[in-house]
């Protein structure tokens, strides 16, 4: 599953952490920032190579023509694209009030520099501070940061946009509320949409205790408005829907620490229902904290990978970090054209096997190392065995890893020599035992 949105996951977390550089540096370099190591320390080189890549702003790329696409269609709201990604974990997490023992604060699943500083996970890490420039109605594009597994849809950077827009309690701001409401509702009526939709506000999925519910409502209401009209924007008509069928959308409860009611939304695409996107009505303390009083609002976030992916049919996650002008030269801003695969270099599979040390290894761990190891030539990570010997109670592990190049036929003594420091590299740092 993508890891687009932001729920609790169900991966057992019994693993202590992986320290890569386990060099005598005191310091890692980060955007021309040195920040102490500590034991929380566990962004790779790799990782931190793309930090500066930006590629929601480089003109011609996808995920920027998306960005755009989404952005003229909220031409009136501010738009935000230049956060740096290195956040306290405050701003991360305490902000939007995750509970102290969220599973998405372990360094097993974020990327930590020191205690005090990580990458953020999620462009709700700006929310505070966007709310308390004084900004009501914003888009904001950035890149995230989460350790996760490798695979054709998986990647430990990607990028997220997030909108919010709030609005005044008074009468007059209300009633301008229920007007475009309305608006709205007519321009959805009469389009080519049909939307499942769920109760605004449930008892499982409750309004705020100190919101007026006619305000929850409409303005749960107002939220599902805009980004129906956004989907169809981006989705209606185009093939993956069917000449003349309309474009299917529904809406799912959802939890998040930081808004409610909260929703998912998937829309069907090629005969699957798709996750697009995380969204609610913001919490009252997120806005308490920003100094906004008397208003009330919702907040959504995208991942644009998942949605470019689609629109663009782009098959691998990884062409989005190419540099090849056969990637690049392709698209043109304003243009949503699919891509023409230039081909699909043969695979190269390796087998991994080995004794898990005692303390364990945990998966992201593990990718984590390959990745820092093998770079973009590696396409996909697959646990294939896992066995405990009867007796010794040891258990064993064994990963299969592809290695592809996007770019050019690699080689088996190439895909060879990457494996050996593959293990060389598992064997120094965990310390485990190759089978
Ligand atoms: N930040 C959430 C995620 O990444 C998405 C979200 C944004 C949900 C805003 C609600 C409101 O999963």
């Amino acid at each position: 599953m993508y890891a687009t949105l932001w729920r609790v996951r169900a991966i057992p977390r019994r693993i202590p952490r992986y320290h890569r550089c386990l060099s005598t540096d005191t310091h890692v370099t980060v955007l021309g920032q040195q920040y102490k190591r500590d034991p929380t320390t566990n962004i790779t080189s790799a990782i931190i190579d793309k930090l500066e890549r930006r590629l929601h702003l480089q003109q011609s790329h996808p995920l920027c023509i998306l960005r755009t696409l989404i952005e003229s269609h909220w031409p009136s709201f501010t738009h935000l694209s230049n956060f740096t990604p290195v956040v306290t974990p405050a701003r991360n997490f305490d902000d939007l009030s995750f509970p102290a023992d969220h599973p998405g604060r372990s360094t097993t699943d974020s990327y930590y520099i020191n205690k005090d500083y990580m990458l953020r996970t999620h462009t709700s890490a700006h929310e505070v501070e966007t709310f308390a420039k004084g900004e009501r109605n914003w888009l904001l594009t950035a890149d995230v940061y989460r350790r996760d597994e490798i695979d054709a849809s998986h990647y430990p950077v990607f990028h997220q946009v997030e909108g919010a827009s709030i609005f005044s309690t008074s009468p007059n701001s209300i009633h301008e509320l229920e007007e475009d409401n309305a608006r709205l509702g007519e321009y959805l009526k009469t389009s080519n949409i049909v939307i499942e939709d769920i109760p605004h506000i449930t008892p499982s999925n409750p309004r705020q205790p100190t919101h007026d519910p006619r305000h929850a409502e409409l303005v749960a209401q107002n939220l599902k408005l805009n980004l129906n009209s956004l989907l169809l924007a981006l989705f209606g008509g185009r093939a993956g829907v069917g000449s003349g069928e309309p474009l299917r959308v529904r809406w799912i409860e959802a939890y998040f620490p930081f808004t409610t009611p909260s929703y998912e939304v998937e829309v069907f695409w090629h005969g699957k229902w798709l996750e697009i996107l995380g969204c609610g009505v913001v919490l009252q303390s997120t806005l308490d904290r920003a100094k906004v009083p008397d208003s009330i609002g919702w907040a959504f976030g995208l991942g644009l990978e998942r949605i470019a992916m689609i629109l663009f049919s782009i098959p691998d996650i990884r062409l989005f970090w190419s540099q090849d002008p056969r990637f690049l030269s392709q698209f043109t801003p304003g243009n949503i054209e699919p891509f023409k695969p230039y081909s699909k270099y043969p695979p190269c599979y390796k087998d991994v096997s080995f004794w898990l040390p005692e303390q364990g290894l945990h998966a992201n761990d593990f990718c984590d190392l390959v990745r820092d190891t093998a770079g973009d030539l590696v396409e996909d990570v697959a646990l294939i065995d896992s066995f405990t010997h009867p007796k010794t109670k040891r258990s064993s592990q064994c990963y299969r890893i592809n290695y592809r190049s996007m770019d050019k036929s690699l080689s088996n003594e190439e895909a060879n020599a990457i494996h050996e420091r593959v293990l060389a590299h598992l064997k120094g740092n965990f310390g485990v035992e190759i089978r």
